[in-house]
């Protein structure tokens, strides 16, 4: 598995330049903890600006459009996330998947699109809890996944996993350990399986639901659970340090 544990935050749609305080207090802080891998994706419109200030901490945008620039108002590009600073890309969190009515098709050519850009990408997968009742939870996440694999020829050194049980996000009820230890193996199963281990071994799964400094230590020992995506506890530097000790 990768050396260093990932802790990334994904700050969704909060922040003002208010938050620059508590970047800077993440970055100066994670200096002391070499030995995890500290990152941030603000808002599209901070990106540019943590960047600036950031000398530890990575950077990284919490989506991309698929395409080339062009006549797409709104719309923002790998390319353009890239020239504002950000190093890596999430793509398929649940809340766009939702929102957006974002396929497996279109987080695909996000991806491509994002490794072409010279980013990384942190691939989100999860399950509703309709779909962990069924009893399909490993089917459905192994089929949000499969479809990505092939856009890597280098996964260890662009591709992250995030598994974000739906009903564990921004919810404070966090998956067992027991689901959470399951899926990450079938998970790094997976991986194994289309890249081989040794190439595999090198891709970190996170996990994302909930994570908080009270439980990230019990989290970030299960097998195959290489850092964590982190939600509302990444809003304040406090808590995010809280976690980023815990994974130290
Ligand atoms: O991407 C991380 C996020 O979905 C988890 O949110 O608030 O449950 O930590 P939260």
């Amino acid at each position: 598995m990768a050396e260093r544990p990932y802790i990334v935050g994904n700050w969704k749609m909060f922040g003002t330049r208010a938050m620059l305080s508590e970047a800077r207090a993440i970055d100066r802080a994670a200096q002391r903890y070499m030995k995890v891998e500290v990152a941030v994706a603000p808002p599209y419109t901070l990106i540019h600006a943590v960047h600036r200030e950031a000398e530890q901490i990575g950077v990284g945008a919490q989506d991309c459009h698929p395409g080339a620039e062009g006549p797409h108002t709104g719309d923002i590009n790998a390319a353009m996330v890239a020239d504002a600073g950000a190093k890596f890309v999430i793509v398929g969190h649940s809340e766009r998947r939702q929102d957006h009515g974002e396929t497996n098709e279109l987080i695909n050519a996000k991806i491509d699109s994002a490794i072409e850009a010279g980013l990384r990408v942190i691939l989100c997968c999860g399950e509703s809890l309709e779909t962990r009742d069924a009893g399909d939870a490993e089917a459905f996440v192994l089929g949000q996944i499969k479809s990505a694999l092939g856009s890597f020829e280098d996964p260890a050194e662009r591709l992250t996993i995030a598994y974000e049980p739906i009903w564990a996000i921004g919810t404070g009820r966090t998956a067992t350990s027991a689901d959470i230890e399951a899926m990450h193996k079938a998970i790094r199963g997976l991986l194994d399986e289309t890249y081989g281990a040794e190439a595999s071994a090198d891709v970190r799964i996170l996990y994302g639901g909930s994570v908080k400094p009270e439980n990230a230590k019990e989290i970030l020992s299960l097998p195959e659970v290489g850092g964590a995506l982190v939600g509302g506890a990444s809003l304040s530097a406090e808590s995010f340090l809280g976690i980023v000790v815990a994974a130290s």
